[in-house]
């Protein structure tokens, strides 16, 4: 048991439940052809975030962090025809790959990608005063998930889902003497999370392609 296996089980669910798909395959023959990291979410993990937005319905979707488009594609295709998606993304380069991947998946009019540092991102976002998000996707720099949080639930309604990526990374958030700042930035969050008054939430743990690591949820309550 190991990685080996997380790996091969990864890969015979994505074959069984997500299978072929020429715009996700060439959203991820994209992204590693401009060199970008091999860090999307999983297929399984895409389709899961796909399902979330579908069961709640969701018409706008906030994402912290781009990459190539990958998660992006996944949730806008949950969405309705005039339903909206915006992601920000600290790179430019990563931007104008995910651009690309977006537009080859036929989404130009649903994604929204803007450019630059979240942490300056997200204040003018919520100076705009449009309709809340259904669902907030975070999944940039881990120092940033506390202040990220703090924002979305300002950028929601209740009934809204917040989901995090990669609060497990490897067991690791466990340790309270951990220095590592990626490893204090997603402990801070779930410590928000668990003492926020206009929250509940919890951590499915995951392991497959990317390793061991977990997705945190949490709603917005009424
Ligand atoms: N959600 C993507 C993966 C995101 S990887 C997917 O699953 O397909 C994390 C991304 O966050 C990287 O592209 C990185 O450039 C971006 N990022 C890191 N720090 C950021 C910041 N402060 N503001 C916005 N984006 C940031
Ligand atoms: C990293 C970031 C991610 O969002 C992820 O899912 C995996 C790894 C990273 O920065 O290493
Ligand atoms: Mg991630």
């Amino acid at each position: 048991m190991g990685q080996a296996q997380w790996t091969e089980v990864d890969g015979f669910l994505g074959s069984l439940l997500v299978g072929e798909d020429p715009a996700l395959a060439e959203a991820t023959a994209a992204a590693q052809r401009a060199g970008l990291p091999p860090i999307s979410v999983s297929p399984a993990q895409g389709k899961f975030l796909y399902l979330l937005a579908k069961t709640l319905g969701a018409r706008r979707v906030l994402e912290i962090g781009t990459l190539g488009g990958y998660s992006a594609i996944w949730m806008a295709r949950a969405l309705p025809a005039d339903g909206h998606l915006v992601s920000l993304e600290y790179s430019p380069r990563h931007a104008e790959v995910a651009s690309g991947n977006i537009a080859r998946a036929g989404l130009v009019g649903t994604v929204e990608i803007r450019v630059g540092d979240a942490r300056e991102q997200l204040p003018k976002l919520a100076a705009e005063s449009a309709d809340p998000f259904d669902m907030v996707f975070i999944d940039a720099d881990k120092g940033g998930y506390p202040a990220y949080l703090e924002w979305a639930l300002k950028l929601t309604r209740p009934g809204s889902l917040i989901v995090a990526d990669n609060v497990v990374r490897g067991g690791a958030v466990a340790d309270g003497l951990s220095r590592d700042p990626n490893v204090q930035g997603v402990r801070s969050y779930l410590e928000q999370v668990a003492a926020h008054p206009r929250l509940e939430g919890t951590v499915m743990q995951t392991v497959g392609v990317k390793g061991y690591d977990g997705l945190s949820i949490a709603r917005v309550l009424e």
